[in-house]
């Protein structure tokens, strides 16, 4: 017998797999797909205070090995989430982690205390990579003093398990995940999609009315590692990987390179069961060599 469980800053999963957020929906129909014993946390489509429509379409858009979105954080608001989709969410023996973005630090702020209000939230994870609306429209991750703000405000009112969710689109993370660090994040996020875009040569138009969208899937994997690995080494709070993660060893990658868990986004997309499969996998893996528990492998990377 192996064990996959895990506990991040006191908040205990069964696996160290999450759902990454926008890639999962609101959890219903996936969840069936994956099963419970398989899923570590849902972390669920950034949610605003307010509905939002996202950007116009296309907003996809499939790259070699990747996918470019420009979804635009479109959402049902806080007050709908609460009403329609949280009910079904807690029924299942899976942590809920609700991730959240605004344009100010206000707004940041009054959503996690409008969430913590309600039952049956294990967590938040804080999108920092927003634009921030009072200083020009800059993303708030981008930029040390912002992303500390907008921690310093969640936190402020939400004592529970708080997890920041960093941008890739930056020129040192370690300096950014030091800033949140310092602002009371109990662990970190990473990363977020990379900036990027594609044009049809036939009709010489981008390929997303939004122009430019946010690259995931495989082709992001060895830069998220290599973000994961920097700031693992630069922080004392756990970090969790996220970016291009297909398969069972896509994921221990991240595990020995210092995740404590990771999240699978696009390729719940691709394959519905891809959270199932990577679970048997990471077992097959520890059976096979011996290893009784996935925390021993965890920053287990020989140089
Ligand atoms: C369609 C789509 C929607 C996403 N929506 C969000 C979101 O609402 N909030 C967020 O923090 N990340 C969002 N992401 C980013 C993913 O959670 C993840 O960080 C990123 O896709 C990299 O992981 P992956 O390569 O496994 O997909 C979204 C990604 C995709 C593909």
């Amino acid at each position: 017998m192996v064990s996959l469980g895990v506990k991040i800053a006191g908040l205990s999963l069964k696996t160290p797999l999450m759902a990454a957020s926008g890639t999962f929906g609101y959890g219903g129909e996936l969840l069936l797909a994956v099963g419970a014993e398989n899923l570590g946390a849902i972390i669920v489509k950034g949610i605003s205070l307010l509905p939002r429509e996202g950007n116009p379409p296309p907003r996809l858009a499939e790259t070699p090995c990747g996918l470019l979105n420009s979804i635009g954080l479109e959402n049902v608001g806080v007050d709908r989430f609460i009403e329609e989709k949280l009910p079904f969410l807690r029924k299942h023996d899976v942590p809920v982690i609700v991730n959240i973005l605004g344009d100010t630090a206000n707004e940041y702020r009054d959503l996690a205390e409008r969430l913590g209000s309600v039952d049956g939230i294990a967590g938040l994870e804080v999108n920092i990579g927003c634009p921030n609306v009072e200083a020009g429209g800059m993303s708030f991750g981008t930029a040390p003093a912002a992303s500390a703000l907008v921690t310093e405000a969640v936190r402020s009112v939400w004592p529970g398990f708080l997890m920041v969710k960093l941008t890739p689109n930056v020129t040192d993370i370690t300096e950014i995940a030091r800033a949140v660090e310092a602002a009371g994040a109990d662990c970190l996020s990473l990363i977020n999609t990379v900036r990027g875009m594609a044009v049809n040569v036939d009709t010489r138009k981008p390929r997303l009315k939004n122009v430019i969208g946010g690259l995931s899937g495989p082709a992001i994997k060895p830069i998220a590692l290599r973000m994961v690995y920097e700031t693992w080494r630069a922080v004392k709070i756990p970090v969790v990987g996220v970016g291009g993660i297909t398969s069972a060893l896509d994921a221990l990658e991240f595990l020995i390179a210092g995740a404590s868990a990771v999240q699978v986004g696009t390729a719940n997309l691709v394959r519905p069961t891809a959270i199932r499969e990577i679970a048997q996998g990471l077992r097959d893996y520890l059976a096979s060599r011996d290893i009784p528990d996935i925390n021993d492998l965890v920053g287990s990377l020989i140089l």
